[in-house]
């Protein structure tokens, strides 16, 4: 059962807003079409006559010289238009999005990974292009491959962009002092992001030299600039639209680029509309993925369990190209604090180049790797001294007034983690209910049950200032109806449907008047990826600016015809009051251009008060926090390995909530996608660096099954963000991904049980069956209870 709150508080400006305005629930503004099938993602777009459709050939080697590529019967299939390959392309081979220059579009001489792209076939059909690209014979002269962290770390650690190190007082000093002092390493799995729709791009050709892309992508702007790029044209040729996504979780924020620059390039090379959907195995193999880590720490602490020092390092496998593997590691190693403050810090990262795809944004873009280190310092130092792990939690929690500095040198201003855990802990019964699993898993020698409860303080901004920045453009027509466009992408997480409550509310206007368009780099140019859960905050702002541009023309406008001051009209459900009356928005917005008045204007927001120094590793990354905590309840079975989810519950800040059901369902998407991380999903490399999990056959996603039995979401109460953002709301959508980290806990907490919890499991993620079958094993021989006695 779900429960919600919904908070609606009307300021002194509204004094009636429209039902399902902003800071209440709207359904989702494609709801209705995605149930029914009627929604466009890009493969429903009806393709013009003649287009044609483009397939992938891939490299079947991990690291190689190309010696021969053998294309022959590729381009005699029959349907097969042409077959494009490095050569063809008129402008520059590059779409490293971060300008490292290390990711050419189609391979050139070399390889650098199984399942790069190394040319594109063109044909009448994509059936044709399918199977004409498998009758490729290239040959190759093999080079040696680093597929992994270890070997990566064996072979002197190349890196992949630079490391950065974040330091405050001094951890080695403070490590030799603490009374105690345990260091160890944790190891994290990475992440399909299994988007339902694939990536995919359809591109026009037209008129001298134009071009104009539909594309899955979270980044317009940046994969206009690709396409400009590759074609070697300028950006004001290259259009690209997106309506909405079927899902990006990051995995649409640059790896759309390929799709968008191979589907243009075939349009630029064939003069016709060109398709590239890719394949769910192809998508697999091509695209990067989460960043996989192995964090070792040093920590430092006393016997109640304060931390006194920390040394972290953070390696991370980034794959065969820089992508946005900086950012991610810096993100990592800003949430490597999760919640808990540390007196003396120091981090590292290590962003290893490795011959394998490359790793990109994923749901909270590293930080949920950062945050499960902490969390494994938590669970330790309560194993070591014997303290039920949210005791130490709520020890080390950042204070408000002091011990609330980050190891990057932000304070913490408004640090409620630790309430909002309290909170949790009293609302789901954690202690009682903990006592009675200890109980339970006295007499129950196969099922075990664990519990465990985490917070989460995420930070929210992107840490390259210069992209919190958002452009929008609000039309209002004669009739009264309004068109909302801004440079954020819809990908399900509801942002369309948020900036349309924001216009509904400002306007006074019902649903059915204000309509959003699809994103496009013609109408809001040079925008941000919708990514770093900052969409509705940024481009919320701008639709604000936009539309209070046009309020205050309309509101001179109507003081001067209707003699009554500014200060007396306002924008109602019941329509615009103007003194002693109540006119009907369409009639004043009718006869204000009749008096020839502008209704459209622009919008545009920055984040105040950020800022961020990577050379020093100081500054204020973030303009605030979002928090939360969760409780998870599991079981599991001890000779299958097999877990399941009993009950969940979370509480979670997001500010005033711009839409409570909307908020919720991110909650609870992102508390799952995490679970799924932490849990199931696993990849797997063979020893050549040929994936073999890129099909739902072998990579295994949760299912609706997979839910938790009970599960309780609920909003936090009366906290607005202290900050000025949209309504004092506070963006929500990778936060809650870190959830997920309190079913893991549980899992070891069940299993710590094996040795009447005495040492701490030190169980990695994914925690699949055969990994939970690991740890049980060497936790029934480390302490004392040995199969027999289980199996008793
Ligand atoms: N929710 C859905 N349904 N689908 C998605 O692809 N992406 C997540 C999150 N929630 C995603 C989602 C990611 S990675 C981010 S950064 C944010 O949504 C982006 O949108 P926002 O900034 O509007 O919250
Ligand atoms: Mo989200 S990983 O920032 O697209």
């Amino acid at each position: 059962m779900v429960e919600q709150t919904t908070v609606l508080q009307q300021t002194e400006a509204q004094p009636k807003s429209p039902a399902g305005a902003a800071s209440s629930s709207l359904r989702h503004e494609s709801a209705h079409l995605h149930v029914a099938g009627d929604a466009r993602y890009v493969d429903d777009v009806p393709l013009p006559q003649g287009a044609v459709h483009v397939a992938l050939g891939l490299s079947s080697r991990a690291h190689a010289r190309i010696t021969h590529m053998g294309l022959d019967a590729v381009r005699a299939y029959p349907g097969v238009v042409c077959v494009l390959t490095a050569q063809d392309i008129p402008g520059h081979n590059q779409v490293s999005p971060v300008g490292a220059g290390d990711e050419p579009l189609l391979a050139e001489d070399t390889v650098f990974f199984c399942g790069q792209p190394l040319f594109a076939v063109v044909a009448q059909t994509r059936h044709a292009a399918r199977h004409a690209a498998v009758l490729a014979q290239v040959e190759y002269e093999d080079l040696p491959a680093i597929l992994n962290i270890e070997q990566a770390r064996a072979q002197g650690s190349p890196l992949v962009c630079r490391s950065l190190e974040m330091t405050r007082g001094d951890a080695p000093h403070a490590l030799a002092q603490a009374p105690h002092r345990l260091a160890g390493q944790l190891a994290v799995g990475g992440q399909e992001h299994f988007y339902l729709e694939g990536q995919a791009a359809l591109a026009w050709p037209g008129e001298d030299g134009e071009i104009r892309i539909c594309s899955s992508t979270q980044h317009p702007t940046e994969t206009q600039h690709m396409v400009a790029h590759i074609l070697g044209r300028p950006n004001n040729l290259v259009t690209v639209e997106v309506r909405r996504m079927g899902g990006g979780f990051g995995g649409k924020e640059t790896q759309a680029n390929i799709a968008a620059c191979l589907a243009a390039l075939a349009a630029e090379r064939t003069g016709k509309p060109a398709k590239l959907r890719m394949d769910r195995d192809d998508d697999m193999l091509v695209t990067g993925k989460r960043h996989d880590f192995v964090i070792d720490y040093d920590v430092g602490f006393n016997a109640q369990g304060h931390v006194l020092g920390v040394d972290m390092q953070l390696a991370a496998r980034c794959g065969w190209s820089a992508d946005l593997s900086g950012p991610v590691t810096d993100r990592a190693m800003f949430h490597a604090d999760n919640a808990y403050y540390y007196p003396d810090v120091r981090l590292r990262s290590i962003p290893l180049r490795t011959n394998t795809q490359s790793n990109t944004a994923f749901r909270g873009f590293g930080g949920p790797q950062g945050a499960a280190a902490a969390e494994r310092i938590m669970e330790e130092i309560a194993f070591a001294t014997g303290l039920d792990p949210l005791d130490v939690r709520l020890r080390n929690v950042y204070g408000t007034t002091d011990r609330n500095v980050t190891p990057y040198h932000m304070t913490v201003e408004d640090s409620i983690a630790g309430e909002i855990m309290t909170q949790l802990a009293a609302d789901c019964d954690y202690r009682k209910r903990r006592e009675q699993i200890r109980v339970f898993n006295r007499t129950s020698p196969h099922l075990r049950r664990g519990i465990a409860l985490t917070p989460v303080k995420f930070g929210i901004s992107f840490t390259a200032t210069h992209f919190n920045q958002a452009g929008a453009l609000v039309h209002v027509y004669t009739d009264g109806s309004v068109q909302v466009n801004h440079g954020g992408t819809e990908m399900g997480q509801g942002l369309h449907t948020k900036m349309v409550q924001i216009a509904m509310r400002e306007f006074g206007l019902s649903k059915e008047r204000v309509r959003i368009t699809a994103t496009t780099t013609g109408k809001v140019p040079n925008t941000s990826a919708t990514a770093a859960s900052s969409g509705a905050d940024l481009n919320g702002m701008a639709v604000l600016a936009a539309v209070r541009t046009i309020k205050d023309r309309l509101v001179a406008f109507a003081a001067d015809k209707w003699h009554v001051a500014p200060e007396q009209i306002r924008f109602t459900a019941d329509g615009v009051v103007v003194g002693a009356e109540v006119i009907p928005f369409a009639t004043l917005v009718n006869a204000a251009y009749m008096a020839r008045i502008s209704l459209s204007s622009t919008g545009f927001y920055k984040t105040p008060k950020i800022s961020w120094d990577g050379a020093t590793g100081r500054g204020r990354p973030f303009y605030y926090f979002a928090y939360g905590a969760a409780c998870a309840e599991v079981l599991v079975d001890l000779l299958t390995g097999e877990n399941r989810i009993e009950r969940v519950d979370i509480l979670h800040d997001a500010g005033q909530s711009l839409n409570p059901d909307i908020d919720i369902g991110q909650i609870e998407g992102g508390f799952v996608q995490g679970a799924g991380w932490l849990t199931m999903e696993e990849l797997f490399w063979d020893t050549a660096g040929r994936l073999r999990t890129h099909a739902p056959s072998t990579y295994k996603i949760p299912a609706c099954s997979d839910r938790p039995r009970i599960f309780n979401v609920k909003l936090l109460e009366n906290a607005p963000n202290r900050e000025e953002t949209i309504f004092r709301s506070k963006a929500v959508g990778e936060p809650p991904f870190v959830h997920g980290l309190a079913v893991l806990h549980a899992i070891s907490d069940a299993l710590a049980s094996l040795n009447d919890y005495r040492t701490c499991p030190g169980l990695n993620a994914p925690a699949t069956p055969e990994q939970i079958l690991r740890v049980a094993e060497r936790l029934r021989q480390q302490g004392g209870e040995t199969n027999a006695q289980v199996h008793a």
